[in-house]
């Protein structure tokens, strides 16, 4: 089985450097608890040499779909590759709102790929639904922004569950993993019918929308392979907790 992956969207923030080191400087110290986790940190972009040179992986919250060029405002594959990005958020639903179609998002998955780097796309649904009819959007969302990835190359990316009703929550306002479990299920069924069964198995499906110490033993039954902490990966208290409760029962 292959190590939990725990991925931080720190968005924007910590308000300045000393901050960003301070919070690395604190999560540090939990170091050989983090290594039990494959730990991911999507900076905003100042911050990318900082936690290049950390104990976590690098991740990027988004990326420029073309090559170098006059892009005044944006950051090349290139330059994310050449600071060691592993992982790109795609598609995030905070991306979304500023106008990002799944057309868009389906693009930068393509320039991830060919650029080596692990897309991370972000789907959910915008209100809270308990009728099911979330699961068509689900359906069309996933489908639009995995348009153009071929069988093959759809192993190499993860899937985010974002709810947007659940993001920048609070623990109680969350999911529940019956629900999640559903989803999960759901999703993997989508990927198999576009992908094949075998690639949709290969695919590594996370949750996020807050996920806090409180609740995330009970979402880690919701059928995932890991977590993307927003909020909760900004303060090193509530992240180290979200990592000691999936590990010490705590
Ligand atoms: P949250 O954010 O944990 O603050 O809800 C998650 C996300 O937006 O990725």
């Amino acid at each position: 089985m292959s190590k939990l992956i725990l991925v931080a969207n720190w968005k924007n923030y910590p308000n300045s450097l000393p901050e960003a080191k301070a919070l690395l400087k604190e999560l540090s110290k939990k170091k050989a608890l983090f290594s039990k986790t494959t730990l991911f940190i999507a900076p905003p972009a100042p911050y990318m040499e900082l936690v290049a040179n950390s104990f976590a992986k690098l991740a990027s919250q988004d990326l420029f779909p073309t090559e170098k060029g006059a892009h005044t405002g944006t950051v090349s594959v290139e330059m994310l590759k050449s600071f060691g990005t592993k992982v790109a958020i795609l598609g995030h639903s905070e991306r979304r709102a500023l106008g990002e179609s799944s057309r868009d998002v389906a693009v930068k998955v393509k320039t991830a790929l060919k650029a080596g780097i692990t897309p991370l796309v972000c789907v959910g649904e915008l209100v809270k639904d308990a009728e099911g009819e979330h699961f068509e959007f689900l359906r069309e969302e996933i489908k639009a922004s995995l348009t153009g990835v071929s069988k093959k190359d759809v192993e190499k990316i993860m899937l985010a569950y974002e709810p947007v009703w659940a993001i920048g929550k609070s623990a109680k306002d969350v999911i529940n993993p019956g629900e999640l479990s559903q989803t999960t299920l759901f999703m993997r069924k989508v990927l198999s019918d576009l992908f094949g069964r075998s690639a949709a198995e290969k695919v590594s499906i996370l949750y996020g929308g807050s996920v806090e110490p409180k609740n995330v033993s009970d979402l880690m039954t919701g059928g995932v392979r890991g977590m993307l902490v927003g909020h909760a990966s900004l303060n090193a208290k509530s992240f180290v907790g979200i990592v000691e409760a999936i590990f010490e029962n705590k």
